[in-house]
């Protein structure tokens, strides 16, 4: 299959772009941008399906304004991690807390009021089959500003759709006329509906082909530039771990077992981590990123 990916390597994103009518109709509800150093705080978190113990003693604060990669073998619960962090799985023991309020304490009026400052692109990244790309995005913003005219959805949602870097003439498609990675566009377009401070992303690369990742690593790069974001980002790529996060957290032993930079967890002795890092796929993943960076292989630090 022969996938056309959009042109996004310039995003039009700079927040003081935003129309007027458009940041006037939203700021209205929104709260002050959460200003503290760390947006998620987990603490001593617990997942367990029965007897099937996911995490125990999970640690991990995220840091505002950063990408942070969580990486981890299949199954070691990086999805179930995102689904506590929003609300969507109930943790057994432990507190987790965003924007500085403990969402597992909270009561489900108060969480309302952060759900709305986060956005997410699940795994798959499932748009509603039945609804163009324009009233996919349309779906939280109505949720959440009910009294929004039908015009200014629509122009909330093509703002958004361009945003991701797709055309204009995507905003009337169904998901079904969109390639692979255009439906990941216009997941991220929903997910950035409600201009959130965080966002959440499982796997948004995988099924792309590496042209395809590697672009949309770049548009989250950028966008999260532009718009302030933190990201929570899970991902298998190494690419776009070398190419876009500050940080990566690694899953492993059902907790956080090392955070950091690259190079600082090249350093962690962990089997799981140095196979990760220095099998053969790390290898080729440091060279792209040594020779985007200009630096020499045989003479530089890349292995
Ligand atoms: N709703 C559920 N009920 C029972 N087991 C689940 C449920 N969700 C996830 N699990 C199990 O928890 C583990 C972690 O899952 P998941 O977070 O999806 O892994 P991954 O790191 O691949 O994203 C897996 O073994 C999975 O089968
Ligand atoms: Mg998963």
């Amino acid at each position: 299959m022969n996938e056309t990916e959009p042109q996004a390597d310039k995003v039009d994103a700079a927040p003081q772009e935003v129309p007027e009518e458009i940041a006037q109709a939203t700021n209205e509800y929104s709260p002050e941008p959460y200003s503290g150093e760390f947006p998620i705080v987990i603490s001593g978190l617990r997942n367990a399906f029965g007897d099937f113990v996911v995490h125990e003693n999970l640690d991990l604060k995220v840091r505002r304004g950063e990408v942070i990669g969580i990486v981890g073998g299949s199954g070691t619960g990086k999805s179930v991690l995102m689904r506590s962090i929003i609300g969507l799985q109930f943790p057994s023991e432990g507190t987790i807390e965003v924007f500085g309020q403990d969402i597992t304490a909270a009561e489900p009026d108060e969480v309302i009021g952060v759900r709305d400052r986060w956005g997410v692109l699940f795994q798959g990244g499932a748009l509603f089959s039945t609804l163009t790309v324009a009233e996919n995005v349309e779906v939280p913003l109505k949720q959440y500003y009910p009294e929004l005219s039908k015009q200014l959805l629509d122009e909330i949602a093509r703002y958004k759709v361009v945003l991701t870097g797709l055309p204009e003439s995507a905003t009337s498609k169904y998901p079904s006329e969109l390639s692979g990675g255009m439906k990941k566009r216009a997941g991220l377009a929903r997910a950035l509906a409600l201009d959130p401070e965080l966002l959440f992303l499982d796997e948004p690369t995988a099924g792309l082909d590496p042209i395809g990742a590697a672009k949309f690593d770049d548009l989250t790069r950028e966008l999260a530039n532009t718009l302030g974001l933190t990201v929570f980002l899970i991902t298998h790529d190494l690419d776009t771990l070398y190419a876009i996060c500050d940080r990566v957290a690694v899953l492993a032993d059902k907790k956080v077992i090392a955070v950091g930079t690259i190079p600082e967890l090249l350093e962690t002795q962990h089997p799981w981590i140095e196979e990760y890092f220095n099998g053969p796929r790390a290898r080729a993943a440091t060279a792209t990123h040594n020779r985007a960076k200009g630096i020499d292989n045989n003479t530089g630090g890349g292995s």
